[in-house]
């Protein structure tokens, strides 16, 4: 149902090999292989038409053209109602410290936002610094240490008549808890609330509808899901005309211009498209039900949301199989949600500890059979910091994508345990 040899195809990396055998890259959240597809964009932009914007020759107008392709292709993949709803960035973390900044000259002193402490620390200090500068107050949501999940109840406690911003991941890069962002949303807005949503963690693993999520903002980046190092941010088309943006004076005053400042990096929007063309073709590989979500913006949105509900689909297999042996393990420390019946409120992106063994040395363990771990907090600090595990070197963090097989998790688990 879900043809791995072909899709591994498609990842030129995957051939890499250490040590005589196959690296194995369970390193995806901190950034993925990118598709042979996105590459081949990429040449071909900065081959045949590099230029800058709105010029009168070819190459210019052809980088326009680009341009607008990639914001139509970001719009349909977060079927945004519109692409001048998307804006192209160096990374999720700038985006966020520059909306930060705009949303901040509308408030005033008194005012509440709401972070969490599951989030990486680009949902949380961007906000949290821009509320010192601004005399807002922050409450912060809290998680459940026994399985990773946010208490819900908090946001009930902490939203008010003066809750201007909820900030909160759709899905944590550490330990994989999918949050109930709709549900959220809902709680946000009936006290007029905006809502900030990270999907840097989920764009790899679920389809995201921006509209049905109830998001006024989101933010992902190419390099998490098969592409190149860039930002995206959604935003709501009114919210982005109304905020005040910091840009110098001939740029554009409309969105998503007067966001996007300076020259942007065209050759990673040709690679965007290179993903979409992947996930477009991954879409008829999939044995999966058509979309029967109606609202999607366009027959490119409902095939992009059919390929990633078939990775969702092929993930929640790999994860449950992953947690169930890892956690048999002597001597491994889980963190997050391990029920099988609850795999899909997770993504495969587990995190664990290894007797008293330091996480680095764990990861080093690995590295030297091939297999690439991160370890450490992965600035997912508040987080490592409420499960006591900051001081000590943090976690091991398992990462797979959908290009990921049952056979390199055996390798991990037999050095694991060996
Ligand atoms: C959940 C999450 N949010 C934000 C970021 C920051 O993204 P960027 O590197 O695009 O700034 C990351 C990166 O690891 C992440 O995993």
């Amino acid at each position: 149902m879900f043809n791995l040899s072909a899709i591994r195809s498609e990842f030129p990396a995957l051939a890499r090999e250490h040590a005589g055998r196959p690296l194995v890259f369970f390193d995806a959240p901190g950034g993925t292989q990118v598709t042979r597809r996105c590459l081949d964009y990429m040449v071909e932009y900065l081959t045949r038409h590099n230029a800058n914007t709105h010029g009168a020759f070819i190459t210019a107008q052809e980088s326009d053209a680009l341009i607008e392709a990639a914001h139509e292709a970001a719009a349909d993949l977060l079927n945004a109602e519109r692409k001048e709803e998307i804006v192209f960035g160096q990374n999720m973390t700038s985006l966020t410290f520059a909306l930060s900044r705009s949303i901040g000259r509308t408030l005033r002193d008194g005012d509440e936002i709401i972070l969490t402490r599951l989030d990486h620390d680009a949902n949380f200090s961007p906000w949290q610094l821009m509320a010192e500068e601004r005399g807002v107050c922050v409450r912060v949501v809290d998680i459940r240490p026994e399985d990773c999940t946010l208490v819900i109840e908090d946001f009930a406690r902490y939203l008010n008549a003066r809750t201007r911003l909820v900030a909160v991941g759709y899905v944590s890069n550490a330990v994989g808890t999918i949050n109930p962002i709709r549900q959220i949303a809902n709680m946000a807005h009936d006290v007029g609330a905006l809502v900030f949503v990270d999907a840097v963690a989920a764009a790899p693993h679920l389809p995201i509808d921006v509209r049905d999520l109830g998001a006024d903002f989101l933010a992902c980046s190419t390099y998490k899901f098969w592409g190149p190092h860039q930002g995206i941010l959604y935003g709501r088309y009114e919210l982005l005309d109304r905020l005040p943006a910091y840009k110098v004076r001939p740029a554009d005053n409309r969105p998503p211009r007067k966001f996007e400042t300076g020259t942007q990096s065209h050759e990673n929007q040709a690679g965007l498209l290179g993903v979409i063309e992947y996930l477009e073709w991954l879409a008829t590989q999939a044995d999966i039900a058509p979309e029967s979500n109606a609202n999607l913006r366009s027959p490119r949105a409902a095939a992009l949301h059919r390929a990633m509900r078939a990775i969702q689909t092929y993930e929640t297999e790999l994860i449950g199989y992953l947690i169930e042996r890892v956690t048999t393990i002597p001597g491994v420390r889980f963190f997050g949600i391990r029920e099988r019946a609850r795999m899909t409120e997770r993504v495969p992106t587990v995190a664990i500890r290894y007797k008293d063994e330091h996480p680095r040395a764990t990861a080093e363990r690995l590295a030297q059979h091939g297999i690439c771990v991160w370890d450490g907090n992965y600035y997912a600090i508040n987080l490592t910091e409420r499960l006591g595990v900051e001081a000590s070197g943090g976690m091991v963090r398992i990462g797979l994508t959908h290009y990921n097989t049952r056979e390199e998790i055996d390798r991990l688990l037999d050095v694991l345990e060996a």
